[in-house]
């Protein structure tokens, strides 16, 4: 038996859960179960807090999971990566109110910024030698500029509409992300046996949708 870890809810889940069915696994889907098991596949999913992901996967916890590029790289577990699964696409971007003036990013230089990916964000601003207070927020990062938390945010834009909802403009792109596919290093000969079959459906699944 192989353990998947998926996020639990947001926008990961459900094209995760998609992928899935798509490989003919099928489950009983309960959104109030936290573990569910597949009724032809060797396959236990476990759903969880996105943010979480990649550590129970390093852990040994889940031996496989799908998370966004962003929290991988974020977290600093990118060895953990087996492949992009080309969904799920998005951008962590900054992003300013709409009224300011903005021209580049030295505009930054000695701001606050609120945002969920500290690391991601640090590194590219030293990158482009702009020194800012970087403010750790773990969720509503969006609101920050209006309730004076920051004068700008680093988040995860897809649509856009969360943004424009909130009165704010994207200024700079720091990371493109889409879902990946993560794996436990040291999985025994049978978990890895499991893995290669549903690679195999994976990438049968991508090819049919090419
Ligand atoms: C991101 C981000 C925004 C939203 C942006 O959250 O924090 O809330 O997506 O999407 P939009 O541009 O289409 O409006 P995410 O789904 O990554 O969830 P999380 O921050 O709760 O992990
Ligand atoms: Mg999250
Ligand atoms: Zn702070």
């Amino acid at each position: 038996m192989l353990r998947i870890a998926i996020q639990k809810s947001g926008r990961l889940s459900e094209e995760s859960l998609k992928l899935i069915k798509e490989c003919g696994i099928s489950f009983i889907n309960s959104s109030l179960k936290l573990k569910t098991e597949s009724t032809n596949f060797p396959l236990e999913i476990l759903y969880l807090r996105d943010d979480d992901i990649p550590g129970y996967v390093a852990d040994g916890v889940a031996d496989i999971g799908i998370v966004g590029e962003n929290v991988l790289v974020e977290e600093g577990m990118q060895q953990l990566a087996v492949e992009p699964l080309g969904f799920s696409k998005c951008r962590l971007s900054l992003a300013v109110p709409k009224s300011d003036d903005y021209s580049d990013i030295s505009d930054l230089q000695g701001k606050n910024i609120a945002t969920s990916y500290p690391n991601l964000l640090q590194s590219f601003l030293d990158e482009r030698g702009v020194q800012a207070h970087i403010h750790t927020i773990s969720g509503s990062v969006e609101i920050a500029p209006s309730i004076g938390l920051a004068d700008a945010i680093c988040d995860i834009v897809s649509s856009g509409s969360t943004l424009i909802s909130n009165g704010l403009k994207e200024v700079e792109r720091v990371f493109k992300s889409q879902a990946v596919l993560i794996s436990n290093q040291s999985l025994s000969d049978e978990k890895r046996a499991i893995l290669d079959k549903l690679l195999f459906r994976i990438h049968a699944v991508q090819r049919a949708q090419r």
